[in-house]
């Protein structure tokens, strides 16, 4: 007889105790199913509610990813465990620009989870950046990904926004059908990690990383997100067929890729970029 799933432990105590003093207000919520957690923060921004808030659901039944995609987690029905940690951050925000913002988030939540970059000699993977917004590992398989939406407050550019950061890892083995290679897990980076101990690790880091990106912008995150930069020195295709070698990301989180036109700082988010 296998034991009885043990249910999730949130640490929302622990998380507001560390939070709140750095945002006022701030509250954790963690509910057992929700169409989506941005879906969720963006409607009660449009209501007006617009205290910070730390979403967290268990489940979630319309999940959205970047560019109109769904966002699917693993089916563990029945079984009670949490397959992957989905959660969104919203708050008022005011940086001085907005340009890289995601690329920030992403350099938080690798380093929450994984402080120490480990050696290129086959043993633990390494959680990489692709640009602008996933967490992959270096073997070429998406871990996470992050989607930064934001809703104007009183309409004029230098107003704060209310910004939604809603992230999606997944914690357990991906259980897909058809495809010839499952996404990475959690667990195969840190086999102890749980939807739970995973937020408990990113939360507090993660509002600092906000602060501090409102404050400074995203050059202070330049360098460490090169550390962690999938795509450097590599083939990419952009969407519009280009090819070229990326070399890095620039001051405002653009990434540079070297193409037969010369140096293109690519920006838009609508381009997507692709390993060759
Ligand atoms: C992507 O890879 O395209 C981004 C995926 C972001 C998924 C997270 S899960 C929590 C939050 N709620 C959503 O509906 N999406 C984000």
């Amino acid at each position: 007889m296998s034991p009885a799933p043990t249910p999730a432990r949130w640490p929302a105590e622990a998380i507001w105790q560390a939070v709140a003093p750095l945002l006022p207000g701030f509250t954790v919520e963690v509910l057992p199913s929700i169409d989506s957690t941005s879906t969720e923060l963006m409607r009660r921004a449009r209501n007006g509610r617009l205290e910070p808030t730390l979403l967290v659901a268990e489940e979630q039944t319309a999940g959205r990813g970047r560019l109109g995609r769904q966002w699917h987690t693993g089916a563990y029905e029945g079984t009670g465990m949490v397959p992957a940690l989905t959660f969104s951050l919203g708050l008022p925000l005011a940086p001085r620009e907005w340009a890289g913002l995601s690329l920030a988030v992403g350099v938080s939540v690798a380093e929450s989870l994984q402080p120490a970059l480990p050696g290129a000699d086959g043993g633990q993977p390494r959680i990489l950046l692709k640009w602008p917004n996933d967490l992959w590992l270096q073997d070429g398989r998406k871990l996470g990904g992050i989607l930064v939406e934001t809703a104007s407050l009183a309409g004029a550019p230098s107003e704060p926004r209310y910004v939604v950061i809603g992230i999606g890892l997944n914690v357990l083995p991906v259980l897909t059908q058809g495809l010839s290679t499952p996404p990475a897990c959690l667990r195969e980076v840190d086999s102890t990690l749980t939807a739970a101990s995973a937020l408990q690790r990113i939360a507090l880091p993660l509002v600092q990383t906000l602060l501090g990106f409102a404050e400074h912008g995203f050059a202070p995150f330049q360098a460490r997100f090169a550390q962690r930069d999938l795509l450097a020195g590599r083939g990419v295709t952009l969407s519009d067929g280009t090819q070229g070698t990326a070399h890095g990301v620039a001051e405002d989180g653009a990434l540079l890729v070297h193409t037969a036109r010369g140096m293109q700082a690519i920006t838009s988010a609508e381009i997507s970029v692709k390993p060759q």
